[in-house]
């Protein structure tokens, strides 16, 4: 990804750890994310923003308008936990605050990574590795973040609801050569393109377009799936696929579905970016869990490896490797919390990365 200062030795990170278990397991991966910085020489500055159900409970606020331009102008990255809680069933303020930031702050990729870090994570009957010698399932899903139904276009009259799904040439056409893009500079050889055309009429522009783009890539195997058969392949044969890319919806279905796949989602991370700007948003896959919280067994791992994803836009691609490299040893040993099948707690898996890093 685009880093935004590869010679900057501090970087200004706002937090928004949110609700549910987003506080405990931002708080939990700060310390590493300190640790793994300084070694790294670079030394982060974080600000923690009130932002959650509990603040707009109180007062009302979701994310006012002066915030919204202090975290578009002064920051380096935005940190977020989790939004979703039982007292705001509209989701009002998860509305504003996450999907106010992708939209308002053009983060049209959702870059998802799936990656096996050990072989007992995954439910599946794999090789351990696969015939290129790669971890048996690694791929990447690029998911548009700025359009289709997440827009929340339509109208309800009487017993009429209806959804609007906004797909623009603009928009198709940029997450789709974003997923080239990233393709092409990581070594990858095939992106495939997830829709489901032959259902819905306008999604011919998710064809039209990636068979254009794809023509720029020669190097690259362009392939299509409909969603429905893709959801079925990824679980028969994950190891096939290296890039994914698929609109704002099926990329929400499919990413819990690929975390599923290699661990859930107490290990999945995940980055809002608009390649080439600096504005960016990272948070774990997951939503505030709310049967977990404040019961100390929260995966840190998610949110520790969405800090790797930080690491690599703000130009240190070592200390994200380096973190990485942690959390793969950790997931090798005991410390495991109840998710992926341990009995450990938040702490003990932070001490166990912290002798790590
Ligand atoms: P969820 O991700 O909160 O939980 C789904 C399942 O995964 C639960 O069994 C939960 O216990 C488990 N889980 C999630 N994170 C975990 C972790 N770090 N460690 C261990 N187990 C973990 O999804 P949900 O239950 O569908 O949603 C709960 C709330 O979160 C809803 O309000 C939803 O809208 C919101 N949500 C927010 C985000 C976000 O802010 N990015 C993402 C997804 C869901
Ligand atoms: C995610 C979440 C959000 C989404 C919700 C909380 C609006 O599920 O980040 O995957 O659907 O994008
Ligand atoms: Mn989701």
């Amino acid at each position: 990804m685009t880093a935004r200062r590869p010679d900057g030795r501090t970087a200004k990170i706002a937090v928004i750890a949110g609700d549910g278990i987003g506080p405990e397991v931002i708080e939990a991966a700060i310390p590493i994310l300190d640790r793994v910085a300084a070694k790294h020489g670079v030394s982060l500055a974080w600000e923690r923003l009130p932002y959650s159900a509990d603040h707009y409970l109180k007062t009302g606020e979701t994310l006012p308008d002066a915030a919204f331009q202090h975290l578009r102008d002064d920051v380096d990255a935005i940190l977020l936990g989790a939004l979703g809680d039982a007292r705001v069933p509209g989701n009002e303020h998860a509305r504003d605050i996450l999907l106010g930031l992708r939209f308002k702050l053009d983060l049209y990729v959702n870059f998802r990574p799936v990656e096996l870090l050990h072989p007992d994570l995954t439910p599946l009957r794999l090789p351990a590795v696969g015939p290129s010698g790669r971890p048996a399932v690694d791929f990447v899903i690029f998911r548009e973040n700025t359009e289709g139904q997440y827009l929340g276009r339509g109208r309800s009259s009487g017993d009429e609801h209806i959804a609007e799904e906004v797909n623009t040439g603009k928009g198709v056409e940029r997450i789709i050569r974003a997923a080239f893009d990233w393709a092409k500079a990581h070594g990858k050889t095939r992106v495939t393109m997830s829709d489901k055309s032959n259902a819905i009429p306008t999604h011919r522009i998710w064809q039209e377009r990636f068979k254009t783009v794809a023509k720029e890539y020669p190097g690259i195997t362009a392939e299509h799936r409909y969603v429905d058969a893709l959801a079925l392949e990824l679980v028969r044969e994950p190891q096939r696929f290296e890039v994914i890319v698929t609109n704002n919806l099926y990329g929400d279905i499919l990413s819990d579905l690929g975390a599923g796949l290699v661990g859930g989602l107490g290990i999945a991370a995940s980055a809002n970016l608009h390649p080439g700007s600096r504005h960016a948003l990272f948070e774990p896959v997951h939503g505030s869990a709310p049967a977990l919280t404040g019961k100390g067994v929260a995966n840190p791992i998610a949110a520790v490896l969405t800090g790797g994803l930080m690491f690599e836009h703000l130009g240190h691609p070592a200390a994200a490797a380096d973190l990485k490299r942690a959390v793969r040893t950790v997931l090798a040993g005991r410390a495991r919390t109840p998710d992926l099948g341990g009995n450990g707690s938040t702490k003990a898996v932070v001490s166990a990365l912290g002798t790590l890093v």
